[in-house]
């Protein structure tokens, strides 16, 4: 993908954004939102975007509106775009506008015979944008495409070896350390728990972790950390049909982490940062593992496994103890396709935050806001914690109150016992990672990248 910035509109085809009433009118267009409409002025085609009343104009409005009409300038085949924001004050959301561009122009196609027009090239005309800030937009957007091609793939592709050589060659690409811990490493280190869950695949665990370092004279370190499940069928307690078939989306979180270190290693900001992927597939198998056992976490807990399919939570458990104890990170994130519940709870755009920190939920809930990857903040109360104990282990993994009891809130309680003192959030992305309806914006079918753009957001405010 080329990117320019220019102070006039060069290519053949533009976007242009229309509030509604906007003058000159345009006949029949009144600049609704999420309205498109394509002029043609000989070999020139206009897409005019609509983003409705100047008063509700925001970024959130701005990117939405240039997926559309990006989408619109690929449907008549067009290949090269120009932005043209001239005449747009200096608060208009260019950044937002870019964004909706890049991200709205992605499809996976490798699996289809006609594979579409691909979007070649951007030329962003403002008088307000700056090539270096661009730059920086459009890598973070590779990075979300990036997530979202991992999460796409094949889950026999995509296993936690073939995970964990992507992170490698990404780790040597961009110069960031990068260490993989195999199944006989995570079985001498005692993690019971990542074990348990890979060993009953021909696949077996990985734990992958990636240092950035752009301020190596700090102690100041963030550990960001995502399930990797490559393919959750559920274990013994295995899936219906209905709820199965999209599960290669269990490693939405593990691929959010990894697009944030790319965007991280493009940009390079100031900052400690170490990704931490724990990798395995949820198979039914001759060695998988067993409702009613226990395991052995890495911080020497042991838990009863009530489900097979609450497996989340257990590779989660041992990546965060094994990073506190490696890394020492000021503060954890968690990202997670870890519950069901969750899109009961909020539907498929939002997804649940849970911290033992208030400062971490209100930073992460406001680059919620600011990404549109939006975040609701739930309680941890005692009741959920105290539900997760269980009579003849430490922990439960799953509720002792009846099937399907908080189980959002008693997932994220179960995690909560792992992160010690280190503050923590979680944010479970199981509604959001995977967008089973047709594309809406910047947001396409199938894989979304969920995360990634809300990790770096966070992150740069830190
Ligand atoms: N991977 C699933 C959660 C999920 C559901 C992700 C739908 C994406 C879409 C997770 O491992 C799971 O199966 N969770 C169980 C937990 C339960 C057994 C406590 C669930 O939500 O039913
Ligand atoms: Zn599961
Ligand atoms: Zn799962």
């Amino acid at each position: 993908m080329k990117l320019r910035i220019s102070k006039t509109a060069h290519l053949s085809t533009r976007l242009l954004f229309r509030a509604k009433n906007a003058k000159p009118s345009i006949p029949d267009f009144e600049g609704e939102k999420n309205d498109i409409s394509v002029r043609y002025d000989g070999t020139m085609a206009l897409a005019y975007c609509g983003i409705g009343k100047t008063s509700d104009v925001t970024g959130r409005v701005v990117r939405t509106a240039a997926a559309k009409g990006v989408q619109k300038v690929l449907e008549i085949k067009r290949a090269d775009v120009s932005i043209d924001l001239t005449g747009s004050s200096a608060g208009f959301p260019w950044r937002a506008a870019l964004e909706g561009a890049l991200l709205g122009a992605y499809k996976f196609a490798k699996y289809k015979s006609d594979k579409g027009a691909v979007l070649a090239s951007i030329e962003l005309v403002s008088e307000h944008a700056t090539l270096s800030e661009a730059r920086q937009v459009a890598a973070v957007c590779e990075s979300v495409n990036f997530a979202r091609d991992l999460v796409n793939e094949n889950a026999h592709v995509i296993f936690p070896e073939a995970f964990a050589k992507e992170a490698r060659f990404l780790a040597r690409k961009s110069r960031m350390k990068c260490t993989v811990l195999n199944e006989k490493d995570i079985d001498k280190k005692g993690m019971g728990l990542l074990k348990a869950v890979g060993q009953g695949s021909g696949f077996p665990p990985r734990l992958v972790m990636i240092e950035y370092r752009g301020n190596p004279k700090s102690r100041d370190i963030t550990a960001i950390i995502g399930k990797g499940i490559t393919f959750d069928s559920g274990g013994q307690n295995l899936k219906p049909t209905g709820s199965i078939e999209t599960m290669r989306c269990d490693m939405a979180g593990a691929a959010a982490v990894l697009g944030a270190m790319r965007a991280l290693s493009a940009f390079k900001p100031k900052i400690n940062v170490v990704g931490v992927c724990s990798l395995a597939h949820n198979a039914i198998g001759r060695e998988a593992y067993f409702p009613g056992d226990v395991y052995t976490a890495y911080n020497k807990k042991t838990v009863e496994i009530n489900s097979t399919d609450a497996e989340g939570r257990l590779v989660l458990a041992d990546a965060i103890s094994y990073c506190r104890e490696v890394y020492k990170p000021v503060r954890i994130i968690d990202l997670a396709t870890l519950t069901g519940g969750i899109i009961t709870a909020l539907g498929t755009t939002v997804a649940g935050l849970f911290s033992n920190d208030k400062r971490l939920t209100e930073l992460l809930f406001a680059a919620g806001e600011r990404t549109n990857e939006r975040l609701w903040a739930f309680p941890l109360y005692e009741e959920f914690t105290e539900s997760m104990k269980s009579d003849w282990a430490d922990l439960r993994n799953t509720s002792k109150k009846k099937k399907g009891w908080a189980s959002s809130v008693t997932g994220a309680a179960f995690i909560k016992e792992f992160a010690g003192d280190t503050p923590w959030a979680h944010v479970d992305i199981a509604g959001t990672a995977f967008n089973e309806e047709s594309a809406e914006g910047e947001i396409p079918q199938f894989a979304t990248g969920f995360g990634v753009r809300l990790l770096v957001d966070f992150l740069m405010q830190i």
